[in-house]
Order: structure tokens, then C-alpha cells, then sequence
């Protein structure tokens, strides 16, 4: 970085010019490597905001038993993964998909493996209500919220009332999931000209991976997938195998089809694929390397790969050079409101 000094000068220098022209900007900063958030026009960011939907994101009380929160399944020390290949919720009920990562969703504009909500809004208040994960009813977590004081006056502060509902709800835990970001990894310094931060491995690997692998073919851009849903084969080969897309487009072609996931902090949320079927990386590299599982839909871009060990041991490493910084910091709140 033979030119930080002066880049960081520069800057220094720039900065009340920029806030003169831009008064508004800057409001939350994304980890470098990261496009901007899109907030939404009807939920627009604010710390408070983002801080009550921590709270309510790490809230036991909204489940049917008191015990699960959604970071019961999407937990900070696991990558915002419950890092199962199934996961459990109320009464020990096991569910049918391993649990995605919350880290960069942000970017997804389809949520869930077969992409049935719109958006985050949409996805947080499922969860609540679904009988095999927090086993509630809206009325109930609405009810059980606003006889907690101390939510009252945080939701005031936030939205002007202390006579929520569910909608206020879903808007705080979605705008703190907007926070829960992953960039400034050693590929993304790599990338912006500090060409010490990857390993001569890692370097050979984002070869294969952009190059003789064309992995992103569908895991491309700065979260490195194009929340598009493709058919690798996973689950097919099993009885009653989940529709995937199919599910919500009812289109032939979508059978088996799944949103191809984000692959920055892969390294934490094991085990891989919509079934968890694949416990490690490697596994997951010779999946590809021999060409996915056969079936009748399986994406054309899913071919035999003829790929050398050593590959396939560079592969590995590159996807580790995708772990970052921007979600580490936001762990449990040590209270509640009361
Ligand atoms: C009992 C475990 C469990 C709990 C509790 C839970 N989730 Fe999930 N979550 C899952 C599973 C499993 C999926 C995948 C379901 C599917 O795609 O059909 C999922 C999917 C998601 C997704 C979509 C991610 C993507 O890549 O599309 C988001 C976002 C999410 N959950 C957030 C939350 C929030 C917010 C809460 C709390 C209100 C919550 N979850 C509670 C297990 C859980
Ligand atoms: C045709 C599109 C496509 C191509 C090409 C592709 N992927 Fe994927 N990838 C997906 C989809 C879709 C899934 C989820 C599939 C499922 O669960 O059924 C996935 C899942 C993964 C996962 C597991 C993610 C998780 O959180 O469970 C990893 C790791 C991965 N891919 C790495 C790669 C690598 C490395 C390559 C290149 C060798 C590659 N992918 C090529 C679409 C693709």
C-alpha cells in the first residue's frame, strides 16, 4: 500500500467538501468490497432502529416456549448459521432445509432457498408463526411485545407509536439484518491493489474459480451469487425430494432448483447445500468436480471439470480468502428491555 499515506490525506481533505455536498450521505458504511445498502423508501435506516432490531432479532420471548430467537438458527458465532444440516426449533421439531446465512442478505432480493418471500420484511415474521420453528401466532408476539415497557418506549422513539404491530416488528428485524455484512477479505484487499493479502494458493484458486472452473457462472458479484436458482442434482436422488423453485414458479424447469448461496464466510456455515448434505468445502469441490448429481433438470452449466489435486486444493483456499470483517461485532445484547 505504497500510497495510503497520501490516499488517506487526500481523503482527510475531502471531507468537509463532501459533507457540504452531500449532507445526507454516509449514514451506515458498508466493509470495503461492498456495494451500498438499498434501503428500502418505507424503512429507511437509523441506528435506533437497526439497535431494536438486534434486540428483537436476539428476543427468546417472541417464541411459543420462551427459548428460540432467530439467532437460535442464525447465530453470530456460527456465521449467522445453526451449522445443521437440519435445524431444530420448538418442542425439538427438526426441519426439512439447513438454514442459510443471514450475513449479506442485504443483497438477496429473494429470500428462502426456493425464493418464496420478497424481501427481509417479508421473510422475518415467517419464522414467528411457522409451527415447526418459533411455534407463535402474530397476534401473540405483538401482544407479548407491547406489554414489555421497555419495547414500548423503543418502539416509540422509532416509529412515533407505541401502538405497533407486527409490520413495525418485521422493519426493525430487517433493518438490523441489513447490517449483518461480510467484505473487506483478503480477496477484496487483493482486488484493491494490495497484492500481499492472498496467498499463492488462494491466488491460483480464484484462477480456477473464475477461469477453468467458471464457478461464477451463477456465484458472481460482490456477494458472489446472482440469487438465481439453478438444479446441481442435491436431494434428487432421494425419495420425495423438495421441489425447490418449483414450490412457488411451477414451472417445469424449476424442479430441484435452489438460490445459489452466497459464498463469503463459507468457511463458517457448514454444512453446505439446501440438505446439508455436503460437510466440507472439499466435498463440496468434488461434487462440482464430478459434474453434480445426474437428473433431468440438471443446470447445463454443471459439466465433469477434470480438475488436479492441487485445484482442488487452491479452490479450497480461495473460497477462504472470502472471510471478512463487518458482522464479528454484533453478538448478543447482554439485556433486554423489561
Ligand atoms: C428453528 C430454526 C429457525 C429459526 C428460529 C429462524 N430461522 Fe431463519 N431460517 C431457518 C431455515 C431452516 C431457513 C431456510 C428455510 C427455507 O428456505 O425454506 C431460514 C431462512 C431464513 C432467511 C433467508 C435466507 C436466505 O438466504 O434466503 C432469513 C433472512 C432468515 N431465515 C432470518 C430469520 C429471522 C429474522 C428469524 C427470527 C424472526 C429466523 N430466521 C428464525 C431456520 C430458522
Ligand atoms: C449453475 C450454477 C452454479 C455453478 C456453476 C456453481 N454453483 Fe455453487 N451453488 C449453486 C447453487 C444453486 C447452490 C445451492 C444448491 C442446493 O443447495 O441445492 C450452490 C452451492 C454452493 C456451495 C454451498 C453453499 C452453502 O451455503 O451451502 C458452495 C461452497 C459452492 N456452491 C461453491 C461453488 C464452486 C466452488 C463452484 C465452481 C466449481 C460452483 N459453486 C459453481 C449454483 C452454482
Amino acid at each position: 500500500m505504497r500510497n495510503s499515506v497520501w490516499l488517506r490525506t487526500a481523503a482527510l481533505a475531502a471531507v468537509p467538501f463532501l459533507l457540504q455536498a452531500q449532507p445526507k450521505a454516509a449514514a451506515f458504511t458498508v466493509p470495503r468490497g461492498l456495494p451500498p445498502i438499498f434501503w428500502p423508501k418505507d424503512n429507511p435506516y437509523s441506528p435506533a432502529k437497526a439497535e431494536l432490531g438486534r434486540l428483537l432479532y436476539f428476543e427468546k420471548r417472541i417464541s411459543a416456549d420462551g427459548v428460540l430467537s432467530c439467532a437460535s438458527c442464525h447465530h453470530p458465532s456460527k456465521g449467522f448459521t445453526d451449522q445443521s444440516a437440519v435445524s431444530t426449533g420448538v418442542k425439538g421439531q427438526k426441519g426439512g432445509v439447513s438454514a442459510p446465512t443471514v450475513i449479506n442478505r442485504a443483497y438477496g432480493m429473494m429470500q428462502f432457498w426456493d425464493g418464496r418471500a420478497a424481501s427481509l420484511e417479508a421473510q422475518a415474521i415467517g419464522p414467528m408463526a411457522n409451527p415447526i420453528e418459533m411455534g407463535n401466532t402474530h397476534p401473540v408476539v405483538v401482544e407479548t411485545l407491547r406489554k414489555i415497557p421497555g419495547y414500548r418506549t423503543r418502539f416509540k422513539a422509532v416509529f412515533g407509536t407505541d401502538d405497533f404491530n407486527l409490520d413495525h416488528v418485521a422493519m426493525a428485524i430487517a433493518t438490523f439484518e441489513r447490517t449483518v455484512l461480510s467484505g473487506n477479505a483478503p480477496y477484496d484487499k487483493y482486488k484493491l491493489g494490495n497484492k500481499a493479502a492472498m496467498n499463492a494458493s488462494q491466488i491460483r484458486g480464484m484462477d480456477v474459480f473464475f477461469n477453468k472452473a467458471k464457478c461464477d457462472q451463477c456465484h458472481e458479484g460482490a456477494s458472489f451469487t446472482l440469487n438465481a436458482f439453478h438444479n446441481l442434482g442435491i436431494g434428487q436422488d432421494k425419495a420425495d425430494p423438495h421441489p425447490g423453485r418449483f414450490a412457488i414458479s411451477r414451472k417445469a424447469e424449476d424442479l430441484g432448483a435452489f438460490k445459489t448461496p452466497t459464498l463469503r464466510e463459507i468457511e463458517h456455515t457448514f454444512p453446505y447445500m439446501h440438505d446439508g448434505s455436503l460437510k466440507t468445502l472439499e466435498a463440496v469441490v468434488d461434487f462440482y468436480d464430478k459434474g453434480g448429481i445426474p437428473n433431468k433438470n440438471l443446470d447445463e452449466r454443471i459439466k465433469k471439470l477434470n480438475l488436479t489435486a492441487q485445484d482442488k486444493t487452491d479452490l479450497v483456499a480461495f473460497m477462504k480468502a472470502l472471510n471478512g470483517t463487518g458482522w464479528q461485532q454484533l453478538t448478543e445484547p447482554k439485556e433486554f428491555p423489561q
